[in-house]
């Protein structure tokens, strides 16, 4: 290869790469990029930026999975998202597809504000996003589970943490909690994927 056709081999891949990064943040709904999961070099997940734009599955209130009171001198308000290319599958067959990306948005709650009286609203403060992917050619068992701080890449949880457990015997539809998503359940009672022993 002479110097020249280096000097124009490196232009040219100096312009690909941006390109490549543009197109693997944007691509999840073209048929070739199925899942709406994107990954860095190094197998990170990238922080979901648009899931506000997906399908909304719920909000939960305070909702406490131990016997234990919390014991918190604040309301914490969940809300559940999930891509909108793998809700379309789940309304024609009650399974999420491979690729499925569901979003857990923990707010913080607040009493006082504006014309409210009682009762609780969400405030713009976010804590850690969590994220639970379906992969089963990624991940063993099929699924991994993510915590975001900030808008930082997050490394899978290792499948020994409480999240797989959880999730793996309370879960009623393949580890995920459909039984607290009001318009997913019957879809997946109606397909004969729900588990109510769950
Ligand atoms: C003791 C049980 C329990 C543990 C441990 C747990 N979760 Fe969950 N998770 C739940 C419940 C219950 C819901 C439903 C929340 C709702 O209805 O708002 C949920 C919902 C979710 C969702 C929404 C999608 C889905 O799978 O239904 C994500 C994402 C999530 N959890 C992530 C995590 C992560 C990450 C961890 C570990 C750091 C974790 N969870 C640990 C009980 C648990």
């Amino acid at each position: 290869m002479t110097v020249r056709s280096k000097a124009a081999l490196a232009v040219a891949l100096g312009t690909l790469v941006p390109g490549a990064f543009a197109l693997s943040g944007t691509a999840y709904s073209s048929p070739e990029h199925p899942s709406a999961a994107r990954y860095t070099a190094r197998g990170e997940l990238i922080f979901p930026a648009d899931y506000r734009e997906w399908v909304f599955l719920t909000s939960g209130v305070n909702m406490n999975y131990s016997d234990e009171a919390m014991g918190m001198d604040h309301d914490m308000v969940d809300n559940v998202f999930v891509d909108p290319q793998s809700w379309r599958a789940f309304k024609q067959t009650g399974k999420w597809p491979d690729g499925t990306v569901l979003v857990k948005e923990p707010r913080m709650g607040a009493h006082t504000g504006s014309i409210n009286k009682s009762g609780t609203f969400q405030t713009e403060q976010r804590f850690s996003l969590e994220v639970h992917v379906k992969d089963s050619r990624r991940f063993k068992g099929g699924w991994a589970f993510f915590v975001h701080r900030g808008e930082q890449p997050a490394s899978a949880i290792p499948g020994t943490a409480a999240c797989y457990s959880c999730h793996g015997s309370h879960g009623a539809v393949d580890t995920t909690f459909v039984q607290f998503y009001p318009t997913a359940k019957p879809i997946a009672v109606k397909a004969g994927t729900f588990d109510a022993a769950k």
